[in-house]
């Protein structure tokens, strides 16, 4: 087991975010964990990263008890996030943008095989390495900010509603990107979204999310098939909800 997250409870004074879930990854594999708005989703990716802390419960990662490691611990260890609404520096070009994704971890990092691999994966951070990355578009700032974690070729890493503020064409492009670095790569991945439909069918297992408590989990393909999660969590049944446009 890579990551086996145990109990897992966090508060932000007297609001209950994450109510004692417990979950786990197998190296190699991709998960999803699914829910609305508020669910907790962000809690327990940052829980993870280290950045929020636990009230209870425990973290193992390739078999070391990291509870209480620092966030930049974790991230020597080999754990990375691409965070919520893509926060890149805007001031700083591309290429510096992605450099601080080795901050403290410089020394085990080729930047010549690095660099090249992920404006092969990125193209168009190729194009606009010298440009401010508030110049960037959201599509663009989203597609730099997975570069910047993956630059240090992490062993986990956290992706936090990469699909929020996409249009539908760029989701699609950048779930398959996602799936390509799980398959090809092996690297180990952890998803949360409120986007179901699409980190669903990349992924391996699910884990749907509700006001901080698991309430089902299974294969990705058993959950897109079902018909009560498809009605609630999908969109896709007959209550036709909408999706997150607003
Ligand atoms: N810093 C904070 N202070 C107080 N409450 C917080 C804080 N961060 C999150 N919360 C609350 O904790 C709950 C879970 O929030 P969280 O951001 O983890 O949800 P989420 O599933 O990521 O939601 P979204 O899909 O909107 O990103 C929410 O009720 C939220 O209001
Ligand atoms: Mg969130």
């Amino acid at each position: 087991m890579l990551l086996d997250a145990r109990n897992l409870h966090i508060s932000y004074g007297d609001i209950r975010a994450v109510d004692g879930i417990s979950f786990s990854l197998e190296k190699g594999e991709l998960v999803s964990i699914v829910g609305a708005n508020g669910a907790g989703k962000t809690s327990i990716l940052n829980s993870i990263m280290g950045i929020v802390p636990l009230k209870k419960g425990t973290v193992v990662f390739e078999n070391e008890d990291i509870t209480s490691l620092a966030a930049h611990q974790r991230a020597k260890a080999g754990i990375r996030m691409v965070p919520e609404r893509a926060r890149v520096f805007p001031r700083l070009t591309v290429y510096e943008n992605l450099l601080t994704g080795i901050y403290g971890l410089r020394k085990s990092i080729k930047l010549d095989v690095q660099i090249p691999w992920l404006y092969d994966l990125f193209p168009i951070l190729r194009e606009r390495k010298d440009q401010p990355a508030v110049t960037l578009s959201g599509g663009e700032q989203q597609q730099l900010a997975i570069a910047r974690a993956l630059i240090s070729n992490p062993t986990l890493l956290l992706v936090d509603e990469v699909s929020m503020g996409l249009m539908p064409k760029l989701v699609d492009q950048v779930f398959d990107m996602l799936k390509q670095l799980n398959r090809q790569k092996e690297l180990t991945i952890l998803i949360v979204e409120q986007n179901a439909v699409a980190s669903l069918e990349i992924s391996h297992r699910a884990y749907v999310l509700e006001t901080g408590t698991i309430v089902h989990q299974g294969a990705a393909s058993e959950l897109l098939e079902d018909p009560k999660i498809k009605e609630v969590y999908l969109g896709t049944g007959t209550q036709n909800s909408q999706a997150t446009s607003s």
